[in-house]
């Protein structure tokens, strides 16, 4: 049988192929995220963290709101994302809202060019380091940039079940491969092991499991699609929507779980 080539959701090649079919990132489907999700404790958390006197990093900035958002808490954000137009996005909207104290950089941490990772700063300059949904390459060299007392803060996806009604789709329509799965293996772990590489160790971490509801077949199919090229279309595939609203909805529509880990870490130097 033929190898079906789809591209790792959140590889720099689907990145690139989402640049290329949306402006910005963003989930591009409608659906209904149950109350303390972990975006507001996230947000609460950093606004916590920024004052007048921090300097402060953000890792995969994506288009950049958060960072505009948040600048006029601290003294200056440096935000960087590898995604090129991301980045011009972001400096546009920081000149619409006259902001001067955030730059965005262009930049890949894990770019083979470097000989070990880098973040790209120099040694003792921030006093917090913040990524929302990003990677966690960043770690490995966050004591570096980092001075003492600083924390590093970051919101992460986090392992969800897969659902049964996956497998009455075409394989590369498969939850697992979409954009929207965040992963079976435990984030949790994986942080605390990046961290321990780093000397670092956890200081909180809080974890979110609310559901997800998506009413509307569209809505699901804009969603098992995110991010793929060379999709049926919605009217090939509506028969087969139908029939998983018809098994699987609950009164409201299919539920899913929305699952994120919510996790700090003090740099001691
Ligand atoms: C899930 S998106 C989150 C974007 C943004 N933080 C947000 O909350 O909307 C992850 C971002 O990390 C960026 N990214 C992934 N790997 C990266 C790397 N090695 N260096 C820089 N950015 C990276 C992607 O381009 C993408 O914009």
């Amino acid at each position: 049988m033929a190898e079906l080539n789809i591209p790792r959701a959140h590889s720099n090649s689907w990145y690139d192929h989402l640049a290329s079919i949306q402006s910005g990132y963003y989930y591009p489907w409608n659906s209904s995220i149950g109350d303390k999700n972990g975006e507001e404790a996230f947000l609460a958390l950093l606004r916590e963290h920024l004052s007048p006197e921090s300097d402060a990093l953000e890792v995969g900035c994506g288009h950049g709101e958060l960072a505009l958002d948040h600048a006029d808490l601290c003294r200056h954000i440096l935000a960087y994302d590898r995604v090129q137009s991301y980045i011009d996005l972001a400096n546009e909207d920081k000149t619409k809202r006259q902001v001067t104290n955030v730059d965005f950089l262009c930049y890949d941490a894990m770019d083979s060019g470097h000989d070990e990772m880098e973040l790209p700063l120099e040694d003792n300059s921030v006093d917090l380091i913040f990524c929302r949904r990003g990677p966690l390459h960043w770690i490995e060299d966050a004591v570096r940039v980092c001075r003492d007392g600083s924390f590093i803060l970051a919101l992460s996806p986090m392992e969800e079940p897969i659902p049964a009604w996956t497998s009455k789709l075409p394989h590369k329509l498969h939850y697992e491969n979409s954009g929207r799965h965040t992963g079976t293996g435990s984030i949790h772990q994986s942080v605390e092991n990046r961290l321990h590489q780093a000397g670092l160790t956890l200081h909180s971490g809080w974890s979110f499991d609310v559901p997800e509801i998506v009413s509307d077949p569209v809505e699901l199919y804009r969603m098992v699609t995110w991010g793929q090229s060379e999709v049926p279309t919605f009217e090939d595939l509506k028969y087969k929507f139908d029939s998983i609203y018809d098994k699987y909805a609950e009164a409201e529509g299919i539920v899913l779980r929305h699952c994120r880990f919510l996790w700090q870490a003090q740099v001691r130097k």
